[in-house]
């Protein structure tokens, strides 16, 4: 085995990147060796972590000259396309946050509780999912494998985080139509039924991610999902209700026994004491919460469930970082 590996991080200085520091000075990894890149803009910016001062760096064509064994990207779609190919070709494995290479079919699209077999089918690339997706897959997963989803309805309600720097700043600076710097319309007292752009049958990129990623991940193309998602004024953790159709009919204590089993999940279902997840007890977390489930009488063999996940971790950086820690 070797004795040290070197990871560059692209993006370092953003919400996601800021995060995958957070957490891999939380793991603490014995063999690792870091350079931290981002764009011109921030460029010298000095950011403190396991206890050295490291400087960012532009990231330019030359970054990879440097003999990277891995790359922990979260630096949108367009930078992803450019360098990840750049990367791979000076055999560095790449990590992916963005959705560039997620629906590519020789692309692996990973969540370590859900298809890690899938991992090492990759050829350099490995995709990190939609936020939303992950957090929805990780407790239907363990349902699909014992009573087989044969439809899934998704609502979201999404942190401005998921939007980045920009969007958390819409919120917190309560920017109005003047002021904002990304979402169409002011997003502090408001719900906006928009996440991403619209596509021709009018649903928006985000749905369709959550539709594409969940059949992708699940391995499981016959799924009929819906999705509409809605982005919400709350800084952090997104809140999904999930109604989802079963082959086969459920028992709910079974239900809540396998939820409660399930890696990656943490049951939170205590109505009549209040208890169900919420984003503000979720937030700094890497497991999925997941509450309020009940029987919907309206469908046979169909329940609702309400779960809530940190988006800028186990949305984002801590399930690359898991997914780091199986390829080590
Ligand atoms: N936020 C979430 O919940 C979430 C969840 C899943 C996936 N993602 C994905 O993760 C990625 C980053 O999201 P974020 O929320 O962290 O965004 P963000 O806060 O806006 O950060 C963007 C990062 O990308 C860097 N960057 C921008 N242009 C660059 C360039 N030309 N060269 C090198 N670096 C460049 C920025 O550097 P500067 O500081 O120099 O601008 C910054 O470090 C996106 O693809 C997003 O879709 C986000």
């Amino acid at each position: 085995m070797k004795k040290s590996y070197k990871l560059a991080i692209v993006g370092a200085t953003g919400l996601v990147g800021r995060t995958f520091l957070k957490v891999l000075e939380e793991k603490n990894f014995p063999n690792l060796e870091y350079k931290l890149f981002c764009s011109k803009r921030s460029s010298g910016t000095k950011i403190k972590f396991l206890g050295k001062e490291y400087i960012a760096e532009e990231l330019t064509e030359n970054s990879f000259d440097e003999n990277f064994d891995f790359a922990l990207f979260s630096a949108g779609g367009e930078i992803a396309k450019k360098f990840a190919p750049i990367a791979v070709k000076k055999n560095c494995t790449v990590i992916d946050n963005s959705s560039a290479f997620r629906m590519e079919p020789n692309v692996p699209l990973i969540v370590p509780e859900v298809n890690p077999e899938c991992i090492k089918t990759h050829k350099g690339i490995i995709a990190n999912p939609n936020c939303s997706t992950i957090q929805a897959v990780v407790p239907l997963k363990p349902l699909d494998d014992k009573y087989k989803i044969k439809r899934i309805v998704y609502s979201t309600y999404q942190a401005v985080s998921g939007a980045g720097k920009k969007g958390l700043d819409d919120l917190l600076n309560k920017s109005n139509e003047k002021t904002l710097k990304k979402f169409p319309h002011p997003i502090y007292n408001n719900c906006l039924p928009h996440i991403d752009v619209f596509m021709d049958d009018g649903y928006t990129k985000e749905e369709h991610k959550m539709i594409d990623e969940t059949r992708k991940i699940l391995g499981r193309q016959d799924i009929n999902i819906t999705a509409t998602t809605i982005r919400v004024p709350v800084e952090n953790c997104h809140g999904e209700s999930i109604n989802v159709e079963f082959e086969n009919d459920f028992n709910l204590n079974d239900v809540r026994d396998i939820l409660q089993n399930a890696e990656g999940v943490v049951l939170c279902d205590e109505p009549k004491n209040n208890i169900y997840p919420l984003a503000s007890n979720v937030n700094g977390h890497d497991e999925v919460y997941v509450g309020r489930i009940r029987r919907d009488f309206s469908n046979p063999n169909t329940l609702n469930m309400w779960c809530v996940a940190d988006n800028i971790r186990k949305g984002a950086a801590s399930n690359a970082i898991q997914i780091l820690e199986k390829l080590l």
